[in-house]
C-alpha cells in the first residue's frame, strides 16, 4: 500500500492499520514547545516561517503520527480585515475592538488574505519540503461561526450572548459578517492547499453553542460555501465540531469528505448519521488523556472497536489536547492504535 495512510483513509481506500494525529499537537505539553516560548510570544512563532516549521515538526519527530497540522492559529486572518488581537497570558485571545455593532461590520473587509498571511504559505512550504512523504501535511482555517463569535464576543464566551444576540436582532449585519468571513476563509484555505496542504480542517469549535434551526439558518449557508469552492482543488476537507451530536445531519450537508465527530456521541452512531460515504475523524475526550492508563486503553479501544474496520477512520480526540497531557499517554495512544488488529482485513 502507497502513500500517505493519512490521506487514504480520508478517501475511504484501505490502509495497513488506522492513522492518528492529534489537535493541538505542537504545543505545551511538550518540553520542546515550552522551550521555545520562553524566548518568543505565541504570534512570533506564527509569523516566522522557520519558527512555526520547527513547532510544526516537534511532535512528528518525537511521535509516530500520520500527519502534521501547519503550526498557525484560526485568529491568524483577523488584522487583515481589520480587527486587532492579542494573545493575553493566561487569558486566551483578546480582540481590541469586538465587532459587536451594525457600525463595527460595516468596517470589516476582505482585505487581502493571500498577502497578509504570506508567513502561513512560507511555512507550508518549508514544513513539506522537511516531511517525509507518508505524513501529511494539513492545513487549517476557523469557520465563519467560531470566528465571528470571536470578534462579537471581544474573546471566548460561555454562552454567546452578543453573538446570538446579533443573529438574532441584527441580522443583515450577522450575514454581512458571515459573507465577508466565508470569503476570506476561502480564499485563505485555496492558497494554502496550493502552499501544499494536502488536506484541510474547518474547525468549528464553538458551533455547539446553536441548536440545529439556528445552524441550517444562519451558518450552514456560510460553511457550505466555503466546502464547495474547495471541491474543485481535489484534497480532502475536515469539517471539526464539538457539542454537534444534535445536527450532525446538516454539518455534513454543509460539506468536509471527513466528519470531526467529539465524544459526546458513540463513533457508530455519528458516522450512521452522517453516511458512511463520509470519512470520519475522532473521538477520544482529551480528557481521558489524564486519567488511568487502564481506563485509556479502553477507552481507545472503544473507539476503534466503534469504527469497525470500516475503511475512512481517522483516529483523533474530540478536541485539542490540554497542556498538561502526559507524555507516556500520547506515545501509549499511538501505539495502541497502530497496533489494533481487531479487524477483518
Ligand atoms: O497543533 C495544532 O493543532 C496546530 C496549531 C493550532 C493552534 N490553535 C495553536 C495554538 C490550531 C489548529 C489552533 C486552532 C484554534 N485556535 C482553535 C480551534 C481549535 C480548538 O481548540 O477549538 C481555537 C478556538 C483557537 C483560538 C485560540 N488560540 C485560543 C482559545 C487560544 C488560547 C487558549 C489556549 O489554549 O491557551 C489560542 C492560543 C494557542 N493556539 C496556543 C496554541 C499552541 C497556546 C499558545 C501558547 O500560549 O503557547
Amino acid at each position: 500500500m502507497s502513500g500517505s495512510r493519512f490521506l487514504r483513509a480520508c478517501r475511504r481506500e484501505e490502509v495497513d492499520c488506522t492513522p492518528v494525529w492529534f489537535m493541538r499537537q505542537a504545543g505545551r505539553y511538550m518540553e520542546e514547545y515550552r522551550k521555545l516560548r520562553e524566548e518568543y510570544s505565541m504570534i512570533e512563532l506564527c509569523k516566522n516561517p522557520e519558527l512555526a516549521t520547527q513547532v510544526t515538526l516537534q511532535p512528528i519527530r518525537r511521535f509516530d503520527l500520520d500527519a502534521a497540522i501547519i503550526f498557525a492559529d484560526i485568529l491568524l486572518p483577523l488584522p487583515g480585515m481589520g480587527v486587532d488581537f492579542e494573545f493575553a497570558v493566561g487569558e486566551g485571545p483578546r480582540i481590541h475592538r469586538p465587532v459587536d455593532t451594525a457600525e463595527e461590520v460595516n468596517r470589516l473587509h476582505v482585505g487581502d488574505p493571500e498577502e497578509a498571511l504570506s508567513f502561513v504559505f512560507d511555512a507550508l512550504r518549508m514544513v513539506r519540503s522537511e516531511l517525509d512523504s507518508e505524513i501529511a501535511l494539513i492545513g487549517f482555517a476557523g469557520a465563519p461561526f467560531t470566528i465571528a463569535s470571536y470578534m462579537i464576543e471581544g474573546g471566548y464566551s460561555r454562552n454567546f450572548l452578543k453573538t446570538k444576540a446579533m443573529m438574532y436582532s441584527n441580522s443583515g449585519s450577522w450575514h454581512r459578517m458571515m459573507e465577508i468571513l466565508a470569503e476570506v476563509t476561502c480564499r485563505y484555505l485555496k492558497a494554502q492547499i496550493e502552499a501544499g496542504a494536502q488536506a484541510v480542517q474547518l474547525f468549528d469549535s464553538w458551533i455547539g453553542a446553536l441548536g440545529a434551526d439556528d445552524y441550517q439558518k444562519y451558518v450552514l449557508p456560510y460553511s457550505k460555501f466555503i466546502f464547495d469552492s474547495l471541491k474543485g482543488s481535489s484534497v480532502p476537507t475536515i469539517h471539526f465540531g464539538t457539542g454537534t451530536a444534535g445536527f450532525l445531519d446538516l454539518m455534513s450537508q454543509a460539506g468536509g469528505t471527513v466528519q470531526s465527530v467529539d465524544w459526546r456521541i458513540p463513533l457508530d452512531q455519528a458516522w450512521e448519521t452522517v453516511g458512511t460515504d463520509l470519512a470520519i475523524q475522532g473521538n477520544l475526550d482529551p480528557a481521558a488523556m489524564m486519567g488511568g492508563v487502564e481506563e485509556l486503553e479502553e477507552k481507545v479501544h472503544t473507539v476503534l472497536e466503534k469504527a469497525g474496520g470500516r475503511p475512512g477512520h481517522i483516529f483523533n480526540l474530540g478536541h485539542g489536547f490540554f497542556p498538561q497531557t502526559p507524555i507516556p499517554n500520547v506515545e501509549a495512544v499511538i501505539n495502541w492504535v497502530h497496533g489494533f488488529r481487531g479487524r477483518e482485513r
